[in-house]
């Protein structure tokens, strides 16, 4: 589903979380959800923040393999610590649903040569990689890092995670890489329990566990450490800052077959 107004009234995943990680682009409904999310689960913004700062070494642990071309899954507003800010040099497609992340993201990415935004419902394969911007900027022929971050766990199983991924790996050159943070109960089982406790009315997220999404990943290989918090996955000294005592949260870098060479683990 796409949203296409803008609708103060609803709290929006991309707007909460935008004001989780201390952004401006979010309204009185959002804040106020995201306040019920830190009461119920105060690890919830350091997770995010975390994540985040995951994705980033992610991206360059893509960089450092060759990897040089993003598609951001679920982007949200592509704000401060993007990949098109992590990797400028590199061809960024940014994909959001929702109204305010796709809109502020075009104006936001338009002055980039090689970064834009599709607005677009990720569960649909098909539709994000024929879109033009994906066309014009990725080269599909040569490999891609898949990021889905802080998305998949807002699929449902009726949406079948594993083959909208499948849709992805499948169709792009061997060696491309998928990047993961998920919702976990298995860290901080009580804090997970609160936090779906404060979302009465949302859509409540699925919290898997690492073995079962590892395995519907088959015929990925995960890049060492493999699923772990996103504050222990290759910490660098940035991340002290952001370890999470009690995460909501896996990380995880995977890649297709068919490369000639391993990722340094
Ligand atoms: C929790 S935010 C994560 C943002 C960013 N990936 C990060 O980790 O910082 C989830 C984002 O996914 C978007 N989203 C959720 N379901 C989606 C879908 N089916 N298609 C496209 N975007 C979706 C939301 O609008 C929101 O911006």
């Amino acid at each position: 589903m796409i949203t296409r107004t803008l609708d103060l009234d609803r709290p929006s995943d991309a707007r909460v979380h935008d004001y989780l990680l201390g952004g401006g682009s979010n309204f009185a409904a959002d804040r106020a959800l995201a306040r019920r999310i830190l009461a119920a689960a105060p690890s919830a913004r350091l997770d995010a923040l975390a994540n985040r700062d995951c994705l980033r070494r992610m991206i360059r642990t893509c960089l450092e393999h060759g990897v040089d071309q993003f598609l951001d899954l679920g982007s949200g507003i592509p704000t401060a610590g993007g990949p098109h800010e992590i990797a400028p040099d590199s061809p960024v497609v940014c994909v959001d649903n929702e109204h305010l992340a796709a809109t502020q993201g075009e104006l936001l990415l338009s002055g980039s040569g090689n970064a834009a935004m599709v607005h677009a419902d990720v569960r649909d394969p098909n539709a994000v990689l024929a879109a033009e911007p994906t066309r014009r900027l990725l080269d599909l022929d040569r490999p891609v890092a898949v990021l889905l971050f802080g998305v998949a766990h807002l699929f449902g199983e009726h949406h079948h995670p594993a083959e909208v991924i499948r849709g992805y790996t499948g169709a792009l050159a061997p060696g491309s890489f998928l990047a993961l943070s998920h919702l976990t109960d298995e860290f901080a089982p009580q804090q997970a329990r609160d936090l779906l406790a404060a979302l009465p009315g949302c859509p409540p997220p699925a919290l898997r566990d690492r073995a079962s999404l590892m395995s519907s990943l088959e015929g990925l290989e995960a890049v060492d450490p493999g699923a772990v918090p996103a504050s222990d996955w290759r910490p660098d000294a940035t991340s002290e800052d952001l370890r999470v005592t009690e995460p909501l949260s896996f990380a995880l870098l995977a890649r297709t077959p068919g490369r000639p060479n391993s990722p340094g683990s």
